[in-house]
């Protein structure tokens, strides 16, 4: 957006969160708060801003990576200071400039944007993003005139007793012309309770100089539907600061909802949403239907008529259309077209499962192919090997492919049979359409269309119990 800028303060400490992690940093729903507040920025259309880092200022820069703007704030001497770090950015720059928390991770375009509209419309130098709240505890209150005009913004810790009253609260989101944003900048005071410079004297600072400046209330249309009618939470959530586990919590709580609802939009459905973890950066493809207790989480993308079943958790892994899954793990692999997993399955890293497998109970993967067609229907751990297409893996199964210090692999061909309780000791090779009888260890390669029998043969010794005398009668 031509000049609209972004601030975004994520320089604190966040010492209610006890962590040792910077808190904005701290993840909803598989994705830092930092990176969901950015997200709705860039999603309103403003993509050049900074971000004021401080508290593990290294982990938050390393984290956003070189492409994003940072400017450091040694000391954390409030949110006005905080902005005055940034002066640099500003110097050269006219326009609007929209200021955010970090730690207001439910922020999302479309409020930005409405607040943005309503800024440019009044021509105010400056705009605060408020909500009114049922318990204002800890927020700045919103001081009005008799006019319904806002006059300026007192913290919680500096408000009169009939201040404290007020239930309008600032959320923490700004709009301000930069040039007089400068201006006020530099008339910016610590002298309150906190010995803090606090961004929110701005307010007062421009209207005293004769400036518009206005307050935008969140309004119902921006929040979801859940949210309204749940009437479970105390502020709405574009104005909801998470300063402690507990707010961390709700606002996953309150994502968790959101993702679920826009997946049902994109027609995916859910047996029961309540029970379902699904990350923001996933996709998912419709008419796929999920159960309860299913976790899809990091990048993982699921096509179309899928069946995710109860107990199931996916992570950063490919599910392509028509898949079936049961209370079973998948951690980083690619599961293709109408293959079935499952219940008790666990598909391990860098495994591809091919197009109308079968994988039943438990059976493990790991690191490993399997062609098309092919059934492990039970019991089976299969590790480090390419497997051709329409094999059959009888119950119980084991590659063998570690010897307590080195992995080897496994290659088996297209038709192959690997008969109940047989043992593939690695590396080994078994050619296509060969035949594995029950019970062998198979230490040799197996050629093409062979049957390999690899166990001792059975001996039968006539009336051995009654001459132990043992026979019981
Ligand atoms: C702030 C507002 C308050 C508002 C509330 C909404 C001020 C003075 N108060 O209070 O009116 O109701 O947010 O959540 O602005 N930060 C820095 N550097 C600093 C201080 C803070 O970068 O020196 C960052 C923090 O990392 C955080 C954000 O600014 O992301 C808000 O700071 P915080 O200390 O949490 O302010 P509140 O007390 O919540
Ligand atoms: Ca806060």
């Amino acid at each position: 957006m031509k000049n609209c800028y972004g601030l975004i303060l994520a320089a604190g400490e966040g010492k209610r969160m006890k962590s040792k992690h910077p808190k904005v940093l701290h993840s909803i729903c598989g994705k830092p708060m930092l990176d969901h507040v950015t997200g709705a920025l860039k999603a309103s259309g403003i993509e050049d801003y900074i971000v004021v880092i401080g508290h593990g200022g290294e982990i938050v820069k390393e984290h956003l990576g070189e492409n994003v703007k940072t400017t450091c704030q040694r000391e954390q001497l409030g949110t006005g200071h905080a902005v005055m770090c940034c002066k640099d950015f500003l110097s050269d720059k006219t326009g609007t400039v929209i200021v955010l928390a970090g730690d207001v991770p439910l922020i999302n375009s479309e409020t930005i944007s409405n607040m943005l509209e309503f800024h440019n419309k009044n021509k105010f130098s400056a705009t605060v993003l408020t909500a009114q709240v049922d318990e204002p505890q800890g927020f700045g209150r919103i001081v009005r005139n008799s006019a319904g005009d806002i006059e300026k913004i007192v913290e919680h810790k500096d408000a009169t007793e009939e201040e404290k009253n007020i239930k309008e609260v600032n959320s923490g989101t700004y709009c301000f012309d930069i040039k007089q944003l400068n201006g006020a900048l530099l008339q910016i005071k610590n002298n309150n309770l906190q010995q803090e410079y606090y961004l929110t004297d701005a307010i007062e600072i421009l209207k005293s100089a004769g400036h518009k400046v206005g307050a935008y209330k969140t309004c119902y249309s921006e929040l979801m539907e859940i949210e309204q009618s749940s009437g479970r939470y105390t502020v709405p959530s574009v104005a909801m600061g998470v300063n402690s586990r507990i707010q961390l919590q709700e606002a996953s709580e309150i994502m968790r909802k959101r993702i679920n609802l826009k997946h049902m939009n994109n027609g995916v459905t859910f047996i029961d949403a309540n029970g379902v973890y699904i990350d923001d950066t996933v996709v998912i493809d419709r008419d796929t239907v999920i159960y309860p207790g299913v976790m899809l989480e990091g990048n993982t993308r699921i096509g179309e008529d899928c069946i995710i079943g109860s107990d199931t958790r996916i992570v950063n892994s490919i599910i392509e259309d028509g898949v079936h899954i049961t209370a079973s793990h998948i951690h980083n692999s690619h599961v293709k077209c109408n293959a079935h997993i499952g219940p008790f399955a666990y598909i391990r890293p860098d495994s591809v499962i091919g197009s109308n497998v079968k994988i039943g109970d438990f059976v493990e993967i790991k690191k490993a192919v399997i062609g098309d067609g092919t059934k492990v229907s039970h019991l089976t751990y299969i590790g480090d090997s390419e497997v051709g297409k329409n094999c059959n893996f009888g119950c119980g199964t084991v590659v063998v492919n570690y010897n307590g210090s080195s992995k080897f692999k496994t290659i088996i061909g297209d038709n192959s049979f690997i008969g109940c309780n047989s043992n593939l000791i690695s590396p080994v090779e078994v050619g296509n359409n060969a035949y594995i009888a029950a019970g062998s260890t198979i230490t040799d390669n197996v050629p093409a269309g062979a049957l390999a029998v690899a166990r001792a043969r059975q001996v039968n010794k006539e009336g051995w119990v009654e001459k132990k005398g043992i026979w019981n009668k």
